[in-house]
């Protein structure tokens, strides 16, 4: 059960005070009838959405939510980073949701593809946790043709980044033309396979990532749309 003011307030419908304002207004309505009472304790059933309405549109999922996005080129997954973020191409509402939603690792401002944004912490951790070694698919566009021996030198376990003392876990390497690769790896160093190309004479002139687990990127999604995942597409995941 939540109150009815609290949960719309995390879901950024405004402070407490204007949620109260708003079903003074009568403007909350659930099955159909009005709310009286912001402080009603309301059971968040995963049917809510389609019966709770707030100014005649159903509420925005609770929490927890995930989401598959195709990032598209240009935009940081970091508010750190200058430039557009990922969370700009969601509702505006959504960045006043408490808990806040975060990118389940990153992508390059420079690289497209499956991007996972969730605001459920335990489940961003046993994405990202080392332990579980998801492996991330990417599709590599390179400036100069592979030389043969790349494969090799990525599957051995020893090949250590520049400024890195521990070597990479193996990762797997398959040539799809001479300048372009596919490239599987289970961990998510900085700019990682950017690096991995240049440790072997290379440089990537693109990088899409079109797979995460078992759960590969939507073909129906176009750069810079997203939805919320399935449950199937959250199992994929962890069943590769
Ligand atoms: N490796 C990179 O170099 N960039 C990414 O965005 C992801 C993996």
């Amino acid at each position: 059960m939540a109150r009815l003011d609290r949960l719309l307030a995390n879901l950024g419908y405004g402070s407490r005070r204007e949620v109260t304002a708003l079903v003074a207004r009568g403007q909350v309505v659930l099955d159909g009838r009005p709310l009286k009472d912001s402080g009603a304790k309301i059971a968040v059933t995963a049917d809510l959405p389609t019966r709770l309405l707030v100014a005649g549109q159903p509420i925005d999922p609770p929490a927890p939510l995930t989401l598959v996005m195709h990032k598209p080129l240009g935009v940081v997954c970091s508010h750190r980073e200058a430039g557009r973020t990922v969370y700009e191409l969601l509702p505006q509402r959504w960045r006043a949701r408490e808990p806040g939603l975060s990118t389940i690792g990153r992508l390059d401002k420079d690289t497209s593809g499956l991007l996972l944004i969730t605001d459920d912490g335990p489940f961003l951790h046993r994405v990202i946790s080392p332990k579980a070694m998801i492996a991330k698919r990417y599709a590599a566009t390179l400036a100069r043709p592979l030389n043969g021996g790349e494969g090799a030198t990525f599957a051995a376990g020893t090949l250590v980044l520049e400024n890195e003392a521990d070597p990479l876990a193996p990762a797997a390497l398959e040539p799809l033309s001479e300048t372009q690769a596919r490239l599987t790896i289970t961990e998510g160093r900085y700019h990682q396979v950017r690096r991995m190309f240049a440790a072997v004479g290379n440089h990537v002139e693109a990088l899409h990532r079109d797979r995460i687990g078992g759960l590969d990127l939507p073909a129906d999604l176009e750069p810079g749309d997203w939805r919320i995942a399935t449950a199937d597409e959250l199992a994929a995941i962890f069943t590769a």
